[in-house]
This record gives C-alpha cells, structure tokens and sequence, in this order.
C-alpha cells in the first residue's frame, strides 16, 4: 500500500528500530514531491535544495517522465539480458548520439558504473596495453567519492568510507586532485590502466579545479596511453550548467560515468559509455547485471534525457547559477567563509561559529530542506526545472536563516 497515515515521528521510530543505522537523515519525512518543492506528511511545504543529491534534476516527479514510467510499466519492466527487449537498442542509440561515443553498458547504480569502468580499464590494460597480468591499476584523486562498494572505498582517502573495511582493493592509487605534476609522474608507471576523476568533486564538497585541469588531464592520459574515466554521476545531465561539466573545456573522456539524473529520480539507472576501441575489451559472459538495462529503466532515462534537452536544463541551470552566486554573496562574510558554485552545483563553506547541523534544521523550520557534506559545508543543489522567483525565494530563506544566529 503506497500510503499510511502515520506522523513524522513514528516513521522516523520506526526507521530507528528496524533499519540498519547507516544514515543520520534531517528529521523531516517527506511524501509528496512536485518540482522543486516537496512536502512531509503532516502537509508543510519545503524547497527542495538538495535534489537528492542531484538525481532530481528534472524535479520532482516530472509528468512527462511519471508518464513514461506508467506507460512501460503496463507493458515490459524485466527481461534480464538473456534476450532482448524493444526499448534497450533504441536507449543505446539515442545516448550514443547525443554523448558521441559508439558504446553504451547499462547499470543500475551509479557505483556499479564505476564498477564497470574499473573492470573495462583493467581489461584494456590487459588486451590492449600489454600490461603484464595482475599488474593493472588505477589512480584516483584524493577527495573522489563514488559509492560505498568495496572497490569504491578502497580508492577513497576518508576513514568514514574506508576504515573497518578492510582488506581493500589491491592496484589503485591516490594522488592529489588539481595537481598535473603528481598525475603525470604516476601516467609514466607503465602498468597504469587509467585515472578516474570527477570534473568537479562533489562529496568533497563542490572543489572546482582550475581551468585548464580538464585539457591537460586529457592530454597526458594521451600522452602516455592511459584512459581517462570521467565521473560525472553527480557533474553531468545539466547540474552544472552544461550537458557534460567536461564540456567546460571541450574534452572528452575515454569513459563517461552517468547515473543518478539519467532517471530523472524514478529509479536506479547508470550507464558508461565508450568507443569500440575499449568498450569491445568486454565479451559475452565477461560483466553484467540482471536489471542493468531493463525496459523500464530504458524508457524511463530516454524520457528523462529528452527532458533535460527539450526543456533547456543546462541553460537554466547555467542562468541560475549565477543568479545563486549574487544571492549568497549577500550573506554576510563572517558567517560564510566560502562560496563555490558551477551551474547550480552549489557549496558553502559556514563559518565555524554556526553550527551547520543547527543551520539544516533551521532551514528545515523555514521550509528549506538540504544537508551538509563534510561538516561545515552546506550544500546547495536546487532541482534544474527551479525557476528564477522561486530560487530567490529559496535563497532568501537561506539569508533569514543565517541572520538568525545574530539573535
Ligand atoms: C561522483 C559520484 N559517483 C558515484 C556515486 C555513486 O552513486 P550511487 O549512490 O548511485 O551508487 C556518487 C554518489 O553520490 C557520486 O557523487
């Protein structure tokens, strides 16, 4: 049954009792979302700053998508890969037009993508690099976040992720990210495979590297016959104001990493893409995924892309962006100690004298919900579809808020 009428705090009892601990949400339990409001179940209203961690670009059940996922539904939602469906092919040939590459592996979630891209990276090391066997690896940049799998935590440098898990995945490295000397001593090790980066960090808390980073990643994965694996789980689909955020300098990845957006929030949907040269290293039988390219995730991602381009989302995101920077540069300076934003991926860094816990539920109190990264960032990462009233409107609860800590 999709509805109960139980208040907020017996659903979050009953999340402490029965569910495993690993998140500390903001209390507030939400059960109806439209564009970029939401609303909790006793009926109060919320902007949405958060986007689910910018898997809701399109906003919040988007009609046209819902209808998408309705009309599937009735029809197809499973076939696994042991044959085909009608929607798979077609979701395979639109991505692979509109992204530019010849190849196109669906997953579920975003980790399962860059699953697949170390796996794909460490086969091609193997086939076509002439890596001796079992030697292949990876570098990462300090501050990636990509999932919770063990692969994923054995590339990460925060004890949170990784401590306690061990043993870890053998063959991956860290160096620091925005940094080409450090990269360009590891790409000379001739046993590296590829490096995988995000365009812009996102769980570090929105770090932009400078420009030009991009191009000359580009070139010495190049250079020395490395692949490049772009994350852009959380950057692409729009977030940043660009389809890609490596469209910012006009590069392009040996292998794109996309997910939460690709469904527009219905369900999980990753996919990588690359050209023949790399992506035909995986054979039938080698890699997969029961659910991985189902027809109800196909239709749902062709609808949510066709979303994102039909309505413009990047450029709005792009426009807005900006008029989010001016917004926040109102606050006042001691209380705000950094603002980063691309696009309407936004992060600031709070001043030390406001607890940034407070501040999310005093937000909450206003009708803002988002959550902090790291401590003392805040992050702020609106649905696309936001318009520019109401992301004033979002911004000036922000202000109010953090003018009542003066009182
Ligand atoms: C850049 C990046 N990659 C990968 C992931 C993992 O995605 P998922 O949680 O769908 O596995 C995330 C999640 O936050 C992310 O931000």
């Amino acid at each position: 049954m999709a509805s109960n009428n139980l208040s907020s705090s017996e659903i979050i009892a009953l999340e402490n009792k029965y569910g495993c601990r690993n998140y500390e949400p903001i209390p507030v339990v939400l059960s109806r979302g439209e564009g970029a409001f939401v609303w909790d179940v006793e009926g109060k209203k919320y902007y949405d700053f958060l986007s689910a961690y910018s898997a809701v670009n399109q906003g919040h059940c988007h009609p046209r998508i819902v209808a998408a996922l309705k009309e599937q539904a009735d029809k197809l939602t499973l076939v696994s890969r042991a044959f085909y469906s009608n929607q798979l092919g077609v979701f395979e040939k639109m991505m692979t037009e509109t992204f530019g590459f010849d190849r196109l592996l669906a997953m579920n979630t975003g980790v399962e993508g860059g699953e697949s891209a170390c796996k794909i990276a460490r086969k091609w090391g193997y086939d076509v690099k002439k890596i001796p066997d079992g030697q292949a690896k990876i570098i990462f940049a300090e501050g990636n976040f990509w999932g919770r799998t063990l692969s994923a935590i054995s590339a990460s440098a925060d004890p949170m992720c990784y401590k306690g898990f061990g043993p870890y995945m053998p063959g991956f490295k860290l160096i620091p990210y925005n940094n080409i000397a450090a990269l360009e001593k590891e790409l000379q090790d001739p046993t590296v495979a590829a490096f995988m980066v995000e365009p812009i960090q996102g769980e570090a808390g929105t770090i932009i590297p400078d420009d030009g980073y991009l191009k000359k990643v580009r070139e010495l994965c190049t250079k020395y016959n490395v692949l490049w694996i772009a994350d852009e789980v959380q950057t692409g689909l729009g977030r940043t104001g660009k389809l890609l955020a490596v469209n910012y300098e006009g590069v392009k990845p040996d292998i794109l990493i996309l997910g939460k957006a690709l469904s527009g929030g219905m369900l999980p949907v990753s996919a990588i893409m690359a050209n023949n040269n790399v992506m035909d290293v995986i054979k039938p039988g080698t890699h997969g995924s029961t659910y991985g390219g189902n027809p109800l995730a196909c239709a749902v991602a062709m609808e949510a892309i066709k979303v994102l381009l039909e309505e413009k989302l990047p450029e709005n995101a792009e426009k807005l962006g900006h008029v989010l920077v001016e917004e926040l540069k109102k606050i006042p300076k001691n209380k705000v100690t950094a603002i980063r934003c691309r696009g309407l991926m936004c992060a600031i860094d709070v001043h030390e004298s406001i607890p940034a816990k407070e501040l999310c539920l005093r937000l909450r109190d206003a009708g803002l919900i988002t959550k902090t990264t790291h401590g003392q960032t805040l992050r702020l990462a609106p649905p696309l579809v936001i318009t520019e009233k109401q992301l004033r409107d979002g911004a000036g609860i922000i202000r109010s808020v953090f003018d009542s800590f003066d009182k």
